[in-house]
């Protein structure tokens, strides 16, 4: 049975989503417990209210908007994403998926068709990792893979807490445990994304079907040396980690290419010095490296060999060497069922689609080892994303709407 969404609905709520910004003018800036994100809740509130819709918000602040089924208590067909961005982002990354799940759950709600299974939309927090430097936070609480204690260990550049923040946003994150995802409440989970690459738009295919999701580990490399004199210093006495950074950071994009699994990848994209200042030899350099990959043996032997050669340089420089964790999911393959349910219902509509893996990590990696999970993609323009300049064409997103309420329905009748 094929729904009919409401396109020009969706496009005038992702706009309007896309004014709750603190960067006008330079991309979409919404870090989540923001007063952007306050706003930006208050006006979805007002929609799942506008639909109908049953809210529950927990503890962290993930939202769920449930449409009741014909059988109340059967497991829940659930869909969404995330509204909180990077800095200078895009408009679609994440608002997508939230609004897009909103669009085929109203759409579904509208038609009037019966469905034995409720229907939820979700939207997670602090999916970005811009807050704390961990990205799927709000997800790793919902899970359980983030209690509260960690919650109060996950610090922003001010020092302040999830915690912290999600109580200041006016959520109990102490009555977290009583939200936990029960996998036995959920049938199945489809999350509805942006690409942010260049796969479908090479191809000429609008949509994406996506089997895999690569997972992430975010370490920071801490190297610690001898802050002194940048003129009066000698080059034979200096003890300097900026040099040490350099080499390491430099090795980075070989240990990636040699992995072997041709999908290994590793990013430095934030680094800091202490005290950077221009005539000191810094005392202190910290890095981020960013490693992801579909197959874990290729996140792990790019760590191994950052801490080899880490070690030698350190040791040849005279610093202090530290790698510490910062955040991790491993890799998900998605399922097989849900992802039918999907190229069956793209085949009817006589939708073009493209099965392919993610090298973007999304909530729906908490999700996938509870609970049957699929994803849909959908294009980006140049795969560009988390920038200004993130794009994807309406008539894409109205089709990526489209086969996920008709996905939705499908697995909730
Ligand atoms: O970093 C990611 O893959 C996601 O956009 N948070
Ligand atoms: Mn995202
Ligand atoms: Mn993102």
């Amino acid at each position: 049975m094929a729904l009919s969404i409401n396109g020009e609905r969706l496009r005038s709520r992702l706009e309007t989503l896309s004014r709750f910004n603190s960067t006008p003018g330079e991309g979409i800036t919404r870090f989540s417990y923001s007063p952007e994100d306050a706003k930006a809740r208050e006006y979805i509130l007002s929609l799942f209210e506008e639909a109908g819709l049953k809210v529950s918000v927990d503890g962290a602040g993930n939202m769920r908007a449930r449409l009741e089924g014909s059988v109340p208590d059967a497991p829940a067909v659930i869909s969404g994403s995330h509204i909180d961005t990077v800095l200078h982002g895009g408009p679609y990354d994440g608002a997508v998926g939230t609004l897009g799940a909103l669009e085929a759950v109203q759409a579904i709600a509208e038609s009037g068709l019966p469905h034995r299974h409720p229907v939820e939309v979700i939207v997670f927090a602090e999916e970005e990792g811009s807050n704390f430097g961990s990205t799927l936070a709000g997800s790793k609480t919902l899970v359980g893979k983030y209690g509260v204690d960690d919650m109060k260990k996950l610090k922003d550049r001010e020092g302040r807490s999830m915690y912290d923040l999600a109580k200041a946003a006016g959520y109990d994150p102490d009555s977290m445990p009583e939200f936990l995802l029960r996998p036995e409440t959920v049938k199945a989970m489809i999350e509805l994304h942006i690409e942010q690459s260049v796969l479908l738009e090479s191809k000429g295919v609008p949509l994406g079907i996506v089997e895999a999701v690569a997972g992430i580990k975010a370490v920071e490399i801490r190297l610690k040396g001898v802050p002194n004199h940048a003129g009066a210093t000698p080059m034979s006495l200096r003890q300097d980690p900026m040099v040490a950074a350099a080499h390491l950071i430099a090795s980075i994009e070989t240990l990636a290419r040699g992995t072997g699994t041709g999908s290994t990848v590793a990013t430095v994209g934030k680094i800091s010095c202490f005290p950077n200042v221009s005539n000191i030899i810094p005392g202190e350099v910290r890095f981020f490296v960013d490693i992801r990959d579909v197959v874990q043996s290729g996140i792990e032997s790019v760590l191994d060999g950052l801490a080899v050669i880490g070690q030698a340089v350190a040791a040849s420089r005279g610093v202090v060497l530290e790698i510490v964790l910062v955040s991790e999911s491993a890799p998900v393959v998605l399922d097989g069922n849900v992802l039918s349910v999907i190229e069956e219902c793209a085949k009817k509509k006589e939708f073009i689609y493209h099965r392919m893996n993610s090298g973007a990590v999304h909530d729906a990696c908490m999700l996938a080892p509870l609970v049957p999970t699929g994803m849909i993609f959908i294009p980006s323009r140049g795969g560009r994303s988390h920038v200004p300049e993130e794009h994807t064409d309406h008539e894409d997103i109205e089709k990526g709407a489209a086969l996920l309420a008709d996905a939705l329905l499908e697995l909730s009748i």
